[in-house]
């Protein structure tokens, strides 16, 4: 049974029905993320996006003021239009390194391989399709540089803020005293801005989450009906979660691989959580699971936070 399956099956058979948010990128998906990252609502992207054109320089000045060579290591890179400009930014300043993007989806890892040489030409790059664990272990048998992690677009914001340490400290032990970690932080804001973010008036969101249930449909032989179910967010301002649902409009029961799964009126399947942050939660959060905070970066509206942690 493959692991997408596995996975399916005991979502779906939980008391409460989740899905995991990695199954999200197919092509489909990750056509569908992009247009998400277009819309005007969603803000994040544009935020981090200002960081990385507006303050190439200082980055390139924090990085390369730790270690003068070593690899990059960039987890979930998706299109990587972000860090694309910090690459262009250490390669115009004659930084030694190797750039391994990480990615669950094959269609990304193959998309930079064919897309990034024709952009920066000198750029020396090797995909890594797979796990992030998994994949920055296959990079450090690679290349025993100096290893400085990406993990941007608030990819952190979906790991719940109760396993957020236990996901950090698991990163802290794939990587050594010295290593660094640029690491995206969306902050608490007006709950009305976030909530918008995940509810754009295009609709892509909607369309981002119910694509998962077609796309279970095209690979695990599944049926679900897509017109018997809606997209729901939501936004909860005192713990910082934003959460996505799709939720049944009718009693109906859905097939999976022959595997039958009943749903009353509205009853929902958990889809992704999307944890915001106070700087001081951020900093924290580093102290504690051996990183020391080096720098912040933001945006002007102060909405997103590129910090940089480096391993003690
Ligand atoms: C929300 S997108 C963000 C992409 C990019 N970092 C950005 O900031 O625009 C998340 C990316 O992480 C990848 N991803 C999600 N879970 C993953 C996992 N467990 N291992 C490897 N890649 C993963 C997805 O395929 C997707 O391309």
């Amino acid at each position: 049974m493959s692991q997408f399956l596995e996975d399916v099956l005991k979502g779906l058979s939980a008391k409460e029905k989740y899905l995991q948010s990695k199954y999200f990128y197919d092509a489909n998906g990750d056509k569908l993320f992009q247009s998400i990252m277009g819309s005007k609502e969603y803000y994040p992207t544009k935020c981090e996006m200002e960081i990385f054109t507006q303050k190439t320089s200082e980055l390139v000045t924090v990085l390369t003021g730790q270690n003068k060579e070593f690899d990059i290591v960039e987890l979930g890179a998706g299109d990587a239009t972000k860090s694309v400009h910090l690459l262009k930014g250490l390669l115009d300043n004659k930084v030694t390194f190797t750039y391994f993007p990480v990615d669950i989806s094959a269609n990304v890892i193959d998309l930079l391989q064919n897309e990034l040489p024709k952009k920066l030409p000198t750029l020396k790059l090797q995909g890594l399709n797979g796990e992030y664990f998994k994949m920055l272990e296959k990079a450090k048998t690679l290349s025993d540089k100096i290893k400085v992690v990406l993990f941007l677009g608030s990819n952190i914001g979906n790991v719940p803020l109760e396993k957020a340490g236990d996901f950090v400290t698991l990163l802290r032990q794939h990587l050594k005293p010295g290593d660094l970690v640029l690491i995206g932080f969306d902050l608490k804001k007006d709950p009305k801005t976030i909530l918008d973010a995940y509810n754009d008036s295009c609709g892509f969101t909607r369309d981002f989450n119910l694509n998962l249930l077609r796309r279970i449909n095209n690979e695990l032989q599944g049926n679900f009906n897509l017109d018997n179910f809606y997209h729901y967010p939501t936004y909860d301002p005192a713990t910082g979660a934003t959460k996505s649902y799709i939720v049944s409009k009718v009693e109906q029961q859905v097939s999976v691989a022959e595997n039958l799964f009943d749903f009353s009126e509205g009853e929902s399947i958990f889809m992704e959580i999307s944890q915001k942050y106070t700087v001081q939660q951020t900093d924290e959060l580093a102290k504690q699971t051996g990183f020391e905070p080096i720098h912040h970066f933001y945006d002007t509206k102060k909405w997103f936070l590129d910090a940089i942690w480096r391993c003690v």
